[in-house]
């Protein structure tokens, strides 16, 4: 029976080979199932003992028996080791090297008409003002017909507005609002003087777009309803408005203009800030730079609103705020402002 004893020096030797070459967990289980699974190698040579003359038995089975016992110790380091090994490059792989230069954050900021619309606003708060806000669609009635702009005037003209597919008798009434100014009405509708609102919004025109034109622009509406209201208060405020605005020193300039919904109209302008009325490209050597659009509030209004046109006056001003932006920081094209590029908005 000696043939037994060299197959157990060759079963254990070629049981350590292979052990030592498995290095996954489905190598060392195949590998155990092999050596000392239920019908495994080894495990047959102590089944079979028993068949053994008693001498051999013994022996044999007492070095099958060690075998045995030093392969399930060698597995289970092998298994502790393989478990090392992944737990080493799991670290290796997530290293993080805390001496490396940290990545920036790349922060997002106000858009420059956000943010001087917010300036705008907090000038007119400070003055007593509240801030209120209207739809951006809006009726044929609240945009025109109750502004007194009747139904053939020319800023009625398809041209430029934005009217909405939907129509009723043959016309549409309802469209992208062309101004804030729509809101003077439906504020007086709900609310008795003294009234003291600004209201700022999107508003869209039908225009072909150029440096100086967008579709689409941002507006702030201004209105005063009080007694004794007059021509001397709404150039004071707006006076105020333009220096906090846009320094001190300057100076404003009021020309007559027409507005169906104020009388008198008036067009505001002030000397140019960069040239200080010398003359520039930014005032298209005019010396003057227009900014807004105003006037006393016209009497039919406050009586439509059932408002004491005898006890009360009021003054409205509309202005554009890509154009107070554009002007502040000489942007050359109103454009820029709502063509996404990071590049642009990036620098204010
Ligand atoms: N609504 C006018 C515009 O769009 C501006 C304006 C407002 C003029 C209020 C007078 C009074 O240009």
């Amino acid at each position: 029976m000696t043939t037994e004893a060299i197959d157990l020096q060759e079963l254990a030797s070629s049981a350590r080979r292979e052990l030592e070459a498995s290095d996954d967990e489905a190598a060392l289980e195949s590998w155990r199932i092999a050596y000392l699974g239920r019908k495994g190698k080894l495990t047959s040579v102590l089944r079979n003992l028993s068949e053994l003359p008693l001498e051999e038995r013994r022996r044999i089975g007492g070095e099958a028996n060690r075998l045995k016992e030093e392969l399930e110790s060698a597995l289970e380091a092998k298994r502790q080791a393989l478990q090392q090994q992944r737990l080493a490059a799991t670290v290796e792989a997530g290293w993080l090297d805390v001496t490396l230069p940290g990545r920036p954050k790349r922060i997002g900021r106000l858009h420059p008409i956000t943010q001087t619309l917010r300036e705008i606003e907090s000038i007119f708060v400070s003055m007593g003002f509240s801030v209120i806000e209207g739809p951006e669609v809006e009726s044929d009635y609240y945009n025109f017909e109750a502004l007194l702009l009747s139904k053939d005037h020319p800023a009625r003209d398809m041209q430029d507005t934005l009217y909405i597919d939907y129509r009723r008798d043959g016309e549409y009434p309802f469209m992208l609002r062309t101004h804030t100014s729509p809101n003077q009405v439906r504020y007086m509708e709900q609310h008795q003087p003294p009234v003291r609102i600004i209201v700022p919004g999107k508003c869209y025109r039908h225009e072909a777009t150029d440096p100086t034109h967008e579709w689409m622009l941002t507006q702030v509406e201004l209105l005063a309803v009080d007694e004794g209201i007059s021509m001397a208060d709404l150039k004071g405020t707006l006076f105020e408005f333009a220096k906090r605005m846009f320094g001190q020193e300057r100076r404003a300039r009021f020309r007559c203009d027409y507005f169906p919904y104020v009388e008198p109209g008036v067009d505001m302008a002030i000397d140019c800030f960069l040239c200080g009325g010398e003359g520039c490209r930014t005032c298209h050597h005019e010396g003057w730079i227009e900014i807004m659009g105003a006037g006393m509030v016209h009497p039919e209004i406050l009586a439509n609103m059932g408002y004491d046109t005898d006890r009360y006056t009021g003054f409205a001003a509309g202005m554009g705020i890509e154009r107070i932006c554009l002007l502040r920081h000489g942007v050359e094209d109103i454009r820029m402002f709502y063509a996404n590029d990071v590049r642009f908005l990036e620098q204010f």
